[in-house]
């Protein structure tokens, strides 16, 4: 099960799999690209809206081994979005289907460097992710407004969460990683480049020399979903082509 698969790191994701003969179901508000291959399903969702969630997670039933939540939201929408889709709907999501969800699967969330801050503010993501259902977290987001951007605390709980229900779920040997990607060439990149500021990502593809492409960013997320990856579990995957660690160096 691929979320975000109608467009840029979800379809490449999407593309990855089916190339690999894996049966694959899309989830997305916009159907996927025929370039993505041939899919099993497609169950249209609109991730900020609980009741969508709650229709999906019926739709989609039990015996899931994979789920890759990719479909996220930039920073340039309301912050009421950005949380819902990013974390909140994604949430809802993975807890609605993990019942159904076969032991020794995995499950893969794609953050991003803009998240990896985390340690810096863990008490108030654990206040957040104390928050049991959908509306409840929008309302405590709404009434604490934490500091910086919806997009960056989104991501920051996106990957505690991720560590947290690695924990949670290690009786069932299901593996929980996060991937957070570096400024990739998707839909999503301008927007980020507004949200951000040109400069910061000036920065990053001076640095690097470009962007990542959709496909850099891929098979990081797919390794993770196989069971070559059996012993990675709990982790934040950084694929940003070594920019935030090369930070470390003054460079
Ligand atoms: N592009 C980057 O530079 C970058 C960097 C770091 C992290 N990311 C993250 O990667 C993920 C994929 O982003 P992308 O760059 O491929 O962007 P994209 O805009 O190309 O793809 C996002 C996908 O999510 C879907 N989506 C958006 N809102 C939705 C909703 N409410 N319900 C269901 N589906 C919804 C869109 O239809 C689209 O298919 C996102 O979580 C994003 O935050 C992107």
């Amino acid at each position: 099960m691929v979320t975000g698969a109608a467009s840029g790191i979800g379809a490449a994701v999407a593309r990855q799999l089916t190339a690999q003969g894996a049966e694959v179901t899309t989830l997305d508000i916009r159907q996927p690209p025929e370039s993505v291959g041939p899919i099993a399903d497609h169950v249209p969702c609109d991730l900020r809206d609980p009741a969508s969630i709650d229709g999906a997670i019926r739709a989609l039933g039990t015996g899931w081994q994979v789920l890759c939540n990719v479909a996220g939201l930039p920073g340039t929408f309301e912050a009421d979005a950005v949380i819902g889709t990013n974390f909140l709907g994604s949430r809802m999501l993975t807890e609605g289907l993990l019942a159904g969800f076969v032991d020794g699967g995995s499950v893969v969330n794609v953050a991003s460097t803009n998240g990896t801050k985390w340690q810096r503010r863990l008490p108030e993501i654990l206040s957040f992710l104390a928050t049991k259902s959908f509306s409840d977290g929008a309302e405590w987001y709404a009434t604490k407004q934490p500091e910086g951007t919806a997009y960056a605390f989104s991501k920051e709980s996106l990957i505690v969460y991720s560590m947290a229900l690695a924990e949670r779920l290690r009786a069932r040997r299901i593996r929980v990683n996060a991937v957070s990607p570096g400024a990739t060439e998707t839909a999503m990149l301008p927007a980020l480049r507004t949200a951000l500021g040109p400069a910061k990502l000036s920065r990053v593809s001076s640095v690097m020399g470009r962007n990542a492409q959709p496909d850099d960013i891929a098979p990081a997320i797919v390794f993770l979903t196989t069971p070559e990856s059996h012993w990675v579990n709990g982790q934040n995957l950084v694929v940003d082509g070594g920019y935030l660690s090369g930070s470390a160096f003054g460079r």
